[in-house]
């Protein structure tokens, strides 16, 4: 059976919850299927195996540990339908026995890791998404590449659509990230045209939920790690600026989705409900019970001042939008973080 006849065959039956109250759609599907992907161990990466793995489908997952955590697929290992690889995807290999698709998520992938790791970070952009393409290639399998929404920069239009070519500064400090991206999409679409790839690529927009790194300077887990311990919120600039935040349970359904889907052109992910970093802020406080006051920074270099997918583009071609409520979607990251105990205990 072909993806499309097989994506058209999957009948949502319902909705059970999930781990941590998300949830989580049930599909009934004919075939299993054998992915590779990239970024096993890490934050989204790893609910995606959960997820696909749930489906019955194999998983050969692939980390070099630079910003993954081990304990995101701890509970996977000796489940015979998962397998792992520690390797660094920019250095060339192969996968043995046949693959369904490939889904590429390794990436340097919050602030705090990018700036550290500029090189890594244009490496994995560069040769690891030339890797997996290869390894598509072989294996005459479809591809997924996850994007950014660092692709548009600090946005001229909004809310961002997919047609929209950005604003971003190519020399600056965000620029390892943000052009690793904008290069990955390019090489994706090159293979497409060159090769007739099937290829996608999923522009994913800020993303929360348990199995963040408490210290990777994402504004989620800074500011529920500041309130869990009473200290300051930092807010940088005046807080004005905007940003949406799309629940890692949404997040995972769309990229479900949209690989099972015969859309070539980049389509947005996220959450199009848009907050002040100050309303984002009062949220956290409330949801935590902390009276911790808020410490206003300077703002880091080319920080966007708006944020906001378009998402008409995933309505009409996967029927996907958001199902869970910030409220929700927030108590659930609160309480994966207060029931690792101590905030301390959640760092790497
Ligand atoms: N979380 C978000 O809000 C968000 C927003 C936009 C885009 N994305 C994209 O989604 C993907 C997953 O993001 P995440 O939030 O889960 O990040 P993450 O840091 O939790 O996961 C990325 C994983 O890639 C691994 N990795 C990095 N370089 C590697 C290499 N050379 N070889 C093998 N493994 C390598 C890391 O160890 C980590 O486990 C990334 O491509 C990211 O750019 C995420």
């Amino acid at each position: 059976m072909g993806w499309s006849a097989q994506a058209a065959t999957a009948t949502s039956v319902g909705n059970e919850r999930g781990r941590g109250g998300s949830v989580v759609r049930v599909y009934i599907r004919s075939k299993r299927l054998r992915f590779i992907m990239s970024g096993a161990a890490g934050f989204i990466g790893s609910h995606l195996c959960d997820r696909l793995i749930a489906e019955g489908h194999q998983v050969v997952g692939v980390d070099n540990f630079i910003t993954g955590d081990a304990r995101n697929i701890d509970h996977l290992r000796g489940n015979r339908l998962f397998q792992f690889r520690e390797w660094d995807v920019c250095r060339p290999f192969d996968v043995d026995g046949p693959l369904d698709g490939v889904l590429h998520l390794a990436s340097l992938a919050s602030p705090v890791d990018y700036l550290e790791n500029p090189l890594e970070t244009l490496d994995v952009g560069s040769a690891g998404t030339r890797n997996l393409l290869e390894i598509a290639l072989q294996h005459q399998t479809r591809f997924m590449l996850t994007s950014t929404s660092e692709c548009y920069g600090d946005p001229l239009v909004h809310p961002q659509v997919e047609t929209y070519w950005g604003n971003v500064n190519p020399v600056g400090l965000r620029s390892c990230y943000d052009e690793s991206k904008r290069y990955a999409e390019a090489l994706t679409m090159a293979y497409h045209r060159v090769h007739r790839l099937r290829t996608n690529i999923a522009r994913i927009f800020n993303t929360y939920g348990p199995r963040m790194q408490l210290d990777d300077g994402r504004v989620v887990p800074a500011f529920i790690d500041q309130a869990l311990r009473g200290e300051p919120l930092t807010v940088f600039g005046d807080g004005s600026q905007t940003r949406s935040f799309c629940y890692v349970a949404d997040m995972v359904e769309g990229l479900y989705r949209l690989t099972l889907s015969d859309e070539r052109f980049p389509v947005n992910l996220g959450n199009p409900q848009e907050l002040t970093i100050l309303e984002f802020a009062e949220r956290i406080r409330r949801l935590t019970g902390t009276s911790a006051a808020l410490e206003f920074k300077p703002l880091p270099q080319d920080d966007p001042k708006r944020r906001q997918p378009d998402i008409s583009k995933a309505k009409q071609v996967l029927g996907w939008e958001p199902q869970v409520s910030l409220e929700e979607g927030l108590r659930d990251t609160i309480e994966y973080f207060q029931t690792l105990g101590s905030p301390a205990l959640a760092r790497r």
